[in-house]
């Protein structure tokens, strides 16, 4: 505990601002005393910016819950409901219901929503593989018949679509680094100009994103990873596609070595933004999974997380939003995918399994503030 009262430490760092606060800034502005509990989405918006959260459907039933996202999102995102696996189980019967569940609960507390997403290797119906393969379908049509179906149901509702997800992986051993994914493997990389093309008809006011991940990663694959999605996207513009901003995942993992190289990512965001693209951070967490120690050290490691993956990306005027992957450490992809040697729950996000504000909602409230302001925009 800090012997020093709230109100008379905050006048002192206020007063001292500049010299002393200088070295110890970080620790300073994430004070909650300091920063206070303005809602996330207000500290965004005054810098132009749009905070959001990943949701679920089934957990809008959840006062609660839906209370916590009221309150800090100006956007969400359904964390599955638009996959086509979930969309479409069995051929052409396809299921809105999740979806349109998140897409009334945006609409009624006037947040905005993204897609997410037309196209990703994971979650997809189990009888897509086999239909990309028969001779006797066509896979372009089946792709854009997707994008189509999905994208003109929510013309004009949607902020963002991610239209392919995580199109990138130097690792399966191509000179372009696309990944061999099934719809690479139907189509060649042709498939990526096909679907952001269907998705501008299908949907011509939301902005079209490129999303993936590991674009912050400090290892030789993480170079790799960045050096590949420009060459892509570079191709892509030059043939017009229609293409407006790249999605940076942004799930962090502070406790292993390598994993947060921010120098790199900096240059990647100043790469995406020469190209005349925007940014958004897409899917932000950070997990604790391999950081030892007591509750305090790891939410504060996690915050420093925060604090330093969006001091880089905030700093460049191109990122206009920001989205956490889930609000709650109660409802966390994170446990499940990575779970930590002791078993408990994971803490990758703003809010802990008893919707109390984590030292994380802290260090993203003092990263949207201290980021510069965005010149007025309708292209968020
Ligand atoms: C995750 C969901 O949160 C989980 O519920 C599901 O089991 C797997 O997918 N990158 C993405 C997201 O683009 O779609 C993933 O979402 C997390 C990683």
């Amino acid at each position: 505990m800090s012997p020093i009262p709230a109100l008379s430490r905050r006048r002192f760092l206020v007063g001292a601002s500049g010299l002393v606060l200088a070295g110890c800034a970080q620790v300073a502005t994430r004070d909650p005393a300091v920063i206070g509990e303005t809602a996330l989405k207000d500290r965004a918006a005054r810098k132009g910016l749009v905070f959001g959260a990943e949701v679920a459907p089934r957990l809008l039933r959840n006062s609660a819950y839906r209370a916590m996202l009221i309150r800090d999102a100006g956007m969400v995102v359904a964390g599955n409901a638009l996959k086509w696996g979930p969309l479409e189980r069995f051929r052409q019967t396809i299921s809105f219901r999740g979806a349109d569940t998140v897409a009334r609960f945006a609409e009624s507390h006037g947040m905005a929503m993204r897609g997410h997403t037309f196209l990703w290797h994971r979650m997809v119906p189990s009888w897509l593989p086999g239909a990309l393969r028969d001779e006797a379908e066509d896979p372009a049509r089946l792709l854009a018949g997707h994008i189509r179906a999905v994208g003109e149901r929510y013309r004009g509702r949607m902020h963002s679509w991610d239209v392919v997800n995580e199109a990138i992986e130097p690792d399966d051993g191509r000179p372009d680094g696309l990944r061999n994914s099934l719809f690479l493997q139907a189509l060649g990389p042709a498939y990526l100009e096909l679907a952001f093309r269907t998705a501008a008809e299908a949907d011509p006011h939301a902005r079209l994103v490129f999303n993936d991940y590991g674009q912050e990663w400090g290892w030789d694959v993480g170079r790799r990873r960045r050096d590949a999605t420009l060459r892509v996207l570079e191709n892509l513009l030059k043939k017009d596609v229609p293409l407006h901003a790249v999605g940076i995942q942004g799930h962090l993992d502070p406790g292993v070595d390598g994993a947060m190289d921010m120098h790199s990512l900096g240059r990647f965001c100043d790469e995406v933004a020469e190209l005349g693209l925007t940014i958004q951070v897409t899917e932000l967490d950070a997990r604790d999974t391999s950081i030892g120690g007591g509750i305090a050290r790891r939410d504060r490691l996690v915050a420093d997380a925060y604090a330093r993956f969006l001091e880089t990306v905030l700093a460049r005027p191109a990122t206009k939003a920001v989205i956490t992957w889930g609000i709650t450490d109660r409802h966390s992809w994170l446990t499940r995918h990575f779970p930590r040697p002791d078993g408990d729950t994971v803490r990758g996000l703003p809010y802990d399994a008893d919707f109390t504000r984590k030292p994380a909602w802290y260090a993203l409230a003092a990263a949207l503030d201290a980021a510069p302001k965005r010149a007025p925009s309708p292209t968020l």
